[in-house]
């Protein structure tokens, strides 16, 4: 299982100084060389930790996928636009958040999500939703033509130790086994840690998964090169 390593929290780092480091491109080479697959940006409308000089820089640096996390919103389609990310996920987004908070009503903004991924693909970049483990918000994006989804592992990350965590184990399951027949490219993520993530590891069909505030958080005891290396010897079942 291939593994994206969201490195927003490097630049919370920065930004809680507004100076220039920790720098994301340095972290996201140090990632690339603990065996990191892809990197990861939320490039948030609030600017909060991601700038956009950071994923100019990352788009020419670095050497494996780029995926910029973004709202559903035309001002970052123009950005995307600018910077082509190898893939963009659109999530939900608002300001009072502390991370994303669920996945994206792909029923409720069908429209708007149409016209954002619409700009996207035709610019020969791939889309990806954030969605929840739910069949309904499954077939919503069938219908949209989107072919690529990550499914929330946020409420399962939660749970994870409690009697709550099987239940949404198996709503991931079903979503799982639903987007199998539809032929989707399927990635999870959100909330997975070194102590929760062996079950969703085990899901043979998840193709990639997208962590950061963990190995951030144990890159400041490992460094970040190890705090890769060691997620990824999780990911091998
Ligand atoms: N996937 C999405 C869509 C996210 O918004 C985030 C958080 O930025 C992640 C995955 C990674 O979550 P975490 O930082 O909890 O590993």
């Amino acid at each position: 299982m291939k593994l994206s390593v969201n490195i927003d929290h490097i630049a919370t780092i920065r930004q809680a100084r507004m100076t220039n480091e920790p720098d994301p491109v340095y972290a996201a080479v140090l990632a690339e060389m603990g065996g990191a697959d892809g990197i990861t940006v939320h490039l948030r409308q609030d600017r909060r930790h991601i700038q956009e000089r950071d994923v100019e820089i990352l788009r020419r640096v670095i050497k494996s996928k780029l995926n910029m996390e973004m709202a559903v919103s035309m001002e970052m389609v123009k950005i995307a636009l600018k910077y082509k990310p190898d893939l963009c996920t659109l999530v939900p987004e608002s300001k009072d958040e502390v991370t994303t908070s669920g996945g994206l009503d792909v029923i409720m903004f069908a429209d708007k999500i149409q016209e954002v991924a619409g700009n996207l693909l035709a610019a020969g970049i791939g889309v990806s939703l954030f969605i929840d483990p739910e069949i309904d918000q499954i077939k919503a994006c069938h219908r949209l033509g989107i072919r690529i989804i990550e499914l929330n592992t946020g409420d399962y990350a939660k749970n994870a130790g409690n009697s709550y965590a099987r239940l949404e184990l198996e709503k991931i399951g079903k979503a799982v086994n639903y987007t199998k027949k539809l032929n989707f490219t399927l990635l999870a993520g959100h909330g997975l840690t070194y102590q929760n993530i062996r079950p969703i590891a085990a899901i043979t069909e998840i193709e990639e998964l997208n962590i950061g505030h963990s190995i951030v958080a144990n890159a400041a005891f490992l460094g970040l090169k190890q705090a890769v290396a060691r997620m990824k010897e999780l990911l091998v079942c």
